[in-house]
């Protein structure tokens, strides 16, 4: 069945493209059926310490593999043990999506916002020196034209997941509420945070050039991230979120490699939304950068200091939401009816990190948030964002105003903001989490 697809799309794809869009005719059908076919079925609890046991729960999850896992054009084995495989862009999950089946593939973006920082100028060099990055995949080889890059999800990474269901997902409230009073926001299921903030406006967008590194994770099932959050409605049970960023998930990947992510959510992280392309939604249309992969080198104390950087703008004519990673990998997008408030625009955009404190009561992790140092360090030692922009509604990329700061626990992780010419508003953050101020 994928093989009769991939002819009958790259058939069409190249006569179309010249009009801009892709039709996906017989093969939306095709894979609608097979959504149907076999997306349909119970759902299973799976737990770490009882794997798997009948036929019926194996089934289940070969079920879910065979969903997630298009049939190759190529596939690209990568040094960190990740499969690569080369998907044809019309296969990919997104399209399994019921109210993807008209949907024609937006091939670029209509709008992208101007900004103030070119990334040109970052090698002629701000003060402090930094470097770009790519993914480690590509030292076992590029994909073709016309396909996407996917992350192989193996049977192991299903049985880490605490169901099925649950594979791909972030625990439910796991969003810094600024100013919040309510105690039980200012510990949400343990997930801690140090991030800087805007609020009070209509947001199309937002901007930042994150540093990388791989901060020690303390336990499997604890994680620590940096991204961007682009955030609408309030806090309620329909929260709007698009999320960007990297990574370190031992529960999610597997090991305690750096991976670039992306995340969205239209109801607080209950039933919608996932983790990179684990489930139908966000639509690629580039073949060199694959989600969920390592990214390569990261930074190291006192030594070479890597960053990336995030933009995630709503296109105004078509009012999809783009993201693209460095100055060259538009990578895709989310379509404007996966979201109610973020139809329109963002309530308010947070950039910082987050890590989950799993340690039973009285104790915390030592899970590191960003370098794992306090922001005081400064460069080379203490994690950064720098350029920070927001996206207006005249979609100008914009220095951000009325920058707040949040923090559950400052003694545990900190963030301290700043400006200047070459880095315009940035931030320094994280830290250690368990230390003598933190116990
Ligand atoms: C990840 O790091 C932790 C310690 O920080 C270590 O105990 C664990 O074995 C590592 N996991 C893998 C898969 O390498």
């Amino acid at each position: 069945m994928g093989t009769v697809a991939a002819q009958f799309s790259s058939s069409c794809w190249h006569q179309r493209r010249r009009r801009g869009l892709l039709s996906l005719g017989g093969v939306r059908a095709r894979l609608l059926f097979l959504y149907l076919l076999v997306g349909g079925g119970g759902l299973i609890s799976l737990s770490s310490a009882a794997r798997p046991s009948s036929s019926k729960e194996k089934l289940q999850v070969q079920k879910h593999l065979k969903r997630l896992n298009k049939p190759p054009l190529k596939t690209i084995q990568s040094l960190d043990g990740d499969i690569i495989d080369c998907i044809h862009i019309s296969h990919q999950p997104a399209f399994d999506h019921p109210f993807l089946k008209d949907h024609k593939i937006q091939k670029w973006p209509s709008y992208h916002p101007e900004g103030l920082y070119d990334e040109n100028s970052v090698s002629e060099g701000p003060k402090e020196r930094t470097n770009p990055i790519t993914q480690l995949w590509h030292m076992g080889g590029r994909c073709p034209e016309d396909t996407i890059p996917v992350r192989r999800t193996k049977e192991d990474d299903v049985l880490r997941a605490s169901s099925v269901k649950r594979y791909g997902k972030k625990k439910h409230r796991s969003i810094p509420k600024p100013r919040s009073t309510d105690p039980d926001l200012i510990n949400q299921n343990g997930h801690q945070h140090a991030i800087a903030y805007v609020e009070g406006d209509n947001y199309y967008g937002a901007k930042a050039t994150i540093n990388v590194w791989e901060p020690k994770i303390r336990q499997p099932n604890e994680f620590s991230l940096s991204q961007i959050w682009i955030l609408g409605g309030s806090f309620g049970e329909d929260l709007n979120s698009i999320e960007a960023g990297w990574q370190v998930s031992p529960d999610l990947y597997g090991d305690n490699n750096t991976r670039l992510f992306t995340y969205w959510t239209s109801d607080a992280y209950q039933a919608t939304g996932c983790y990179n392309l684990l489930c139908s939604g966000f639509i690629q249309i580039n073949s060199e950068i694959a989600m969920g992969a390592s990214i390569s080198p990261v930074s190291a104390y006192r030594n070479s200091q890597y960053d990336i950087s995030i933009l995630i703008w709503k296109d105004p004519k078509e009012g999809n939401w783009w993201l693209q990673f460095g100055s060259d990998y538009v990578l895709g997008y989310w379509p404007s009816f996966l979201f109610s408030y973020l139809a329109d625009s963002a309530s308010m955009i947070e950039w910082g990190g987050e890590v989950v404190n799993s340690v039973p009561e009285g104790k915390h992790t030592s899970t590191e948030m960003g370098s794992g140092h306090f922001p005081e360090e400064g460069f080379g030692k203490s994690s950064y964002f720098r350029n920070i922009q927001v996206v207006d509604s005249s979609n100008n990329l914009k220095a951000p105003k009325g920058l707040g700061t949040f923090t559950e626990q400052s003694n545990c992780y900190d963030v301290q903001t700043g400006s200047n010419g070459d880095w315009g508003h940035y931030f320094y953050f994280g830290g250690p989490g368990r230390n003598p101020n933190c116990p």
